[in-house]
């Protein structure tokens, strides 16, 4: 019958089995409803690596952070291409970017590790600071008595200021900032248009990665395809300060490919999305629970008026010019241990690799396990993000987790009194770390630094509970809230 049902048995070596009682599905629908819980019910039941039937696929969840870096240390064996490869086509529907599959040369992991980061930085700070100050203040500004409270959603506010400024800042401007008012207004129409698809897209994202097909939805559908057509090469190439992470894209795509003009496209809506589906919520969270928590705001503010007034830098929304440079942005551990803490609670990311042959995994216990080729591992921070023996009180919100005696960034967390290599993974691990993680906290510092610069900043009701994760896409990384909260913000009197 187990054969029937398509059902693995457990062979001798390797770990424990949970073929759930759905064929097929295995236990996709348990896990899905609420994966940490799903996971710490069978880290219990069956200690620190498991196997689950998922989709038709046997995942081995490893829960014991000691033994991460063997995953990442055994590399060889594992394939972290295949997966994400695959993935990008069915979500964005190009062809494969996998070199073996000949429709490209294009090392992308060296793409963005030259455009992302690095020499590259410098640009994209001051781009995106540049953006970020004139769109934060373009709205406020315009008001007839711009000292009037102006009211919002939280996830609305950075959802606007976030998704123009970065998008202006990948993917440059139609036209120059100088020109007239009627100009301006119709870059600003087609950003908004473009945040528009972005929005009805990612709706649909987490059915697209689970293999539902996208000519199921039709307004995700056309909301992709509009995204891919404003970014067709004929389009882009009529944009002025583009990054050079599109630019260098570009060009590979036209050298080194042979995709159809579509599906170069296809490969910059990718990007969007990459750079935008999960800043957006972490800005969100960021900016929630800062402003919820006083001590965090008054430390937050500190830190940001001691950073300008050490530059000289004056608080002009008439004139305004504030910049902030790498070296001043890496040096705001405030800042950053209020991001950190934000996105411990948010993030629901899932690390996967596929074996590439049988192969013996050992674990940090000296334990060994035998793992069948093209099975996954899978790694859930989210374990390690809310783990009582790690962080202490582990759903309470701490804006100074971070911070060490000195207030300095805190490096040392400890499980049952040994060092941990891994405590803090909202951008992954090993080769698939997210590239563009340094370029994503400088910009939420930067929103932070003019958002706490320009403005006074609160909640409608002080009171607010904290709105519930979206728990539809855990896996796919920062989790967004399941409904905005209500604030108010004006401009500071200087
Ligand atoms: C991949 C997190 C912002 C570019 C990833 C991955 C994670 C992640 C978890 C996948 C790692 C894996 O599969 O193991 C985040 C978070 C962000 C953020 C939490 C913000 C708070 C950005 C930004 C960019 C970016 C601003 C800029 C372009 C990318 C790219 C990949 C990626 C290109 C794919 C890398 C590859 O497949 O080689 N990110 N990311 N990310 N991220 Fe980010």
């Amino acid at each position: 019958l187990w054969l029937i049902l398509g059902f693995r048995r457990r062979q001798p070596g390797e770990p424990p089995i949970e073929n759930g009682w759905i064929p097929y599905l295995g236990c996709a629908l348990q896990f899905g409803a609420n994966p940490l819980e799903f996971l710490r019910s069978r880290q219990k039941k069956f200690g620190h690596i498991f196997t689950c039937k998922i989709a038709g696929q046997y995942v081995h969840f490893l829960c014991d952070p000691f033994s991460y870096h063997s995953v990442i240390r055994q590399g060889r064996h594992l394939d972290w291409k295949k997966f994400h490869f695959a993935a990008s086509v069915k979500a964005f529907g190009h062809e494969s970017m996998d070199p073996s599959h000949g429709y490209t040369t294009e090392n992308l992991h060296q793409t963005f590790l030259k455009t992302l980061q690095g020499e590259a930085l410098p640009s994209l700070i001051e781009n995106m600071m540049e953006n970020l100050q004139s769109i934060m203040l373009q709205s406020i500004m315009l008001k007839a008595r711009c000292s009037e409270w102006e009211v919002d959603g939280i996830f609305a506010f950075c959802y606007k200021v976030m998704f123009e400024s970065g998008y202006l800042t990948l993917f440059g401007q139609e036209l120059d900032r100088d020109k007239n008012v009627a100009c301006q207004q119709a870059q600003k129409a087609l950003v908004l248009s473009a945040l528009e698809n972005y929005k009805e897209f990612d709706k649909i994202f987490p059915a697209l990665v689970a293999g539902l097909p996208i000519h199921v939805f039709k307004s995700g559908h056309n909301a992709r395809e509009n995204l891919a057509k404003s970014m067709l090469h004929e389009n882009l190439s009529k944009r002025t300060k583009i990054s050079d992470l599109i630019s260098l894209r570009m060009q590979l795509n036209d050298t080194l490919s042979t995709f159809n003009e579509l599906s170069k496209a296809r490969t910059h809506v990718a990007i969007l999305w990459a750079s935008q589906a999960n800043t957006l919520p972490a800005t969100f969270w960021t900016l929630f629970y800062l402003i919820r928590c006083p001590a965090a705001m008054k430390a937050a503010r500190e830190e940001v008026r001691n950073t300008f007034e050490s530059s000289n830098q004056k608080v002009d929304p008439k004139d305004p010019r504030l910049t902030l440079t790498r070296e001043q942005l890496d040096n705001m551990p405030v800042l950053d241990s209020i991001i950190k803490e934000a996105m411990r609670l948010s993030s629901a990311s899932l690390n996967v690799r596929v074996a590439k042959e049988d192969f013996l995994l050992h674990l940090d216990n000296k334990k060994s396990y035998r793992i069948r080729k093209d099975d996954v591992i899978a790694l859930y921070p989210q374990m390690l993000h809310f783990d009582p023996e790690i962080y202490d009180d582990p759903l309470t919100y701490k804006y100074d987790r971070y911070l060490d005696e000195n207030r300095q960034e805190k490096t040392s967390f400890y499980r049952g009194g040994r060092k941990l290599r891994y405590y803090y993974m909202p951008f992954g691990s090993g080769v698939t770390k997210c590239p563009g993680r340094f370029f994503a906290v400088h910009e939420i510092k930067q929103f932070l630094a003019l958002a706490l610069s320009y403005f006074e900043i609160e909640l409608l009701d002080p009171g607010v509970k904290v709105p519930p994760l979206d728990q539809s896409r855990a896996g796919l990384g920062i989790l967004q809230p399941t409904y905005d909260i209500d604030f108010r913000y004006r401009l500071k009197t200087q």
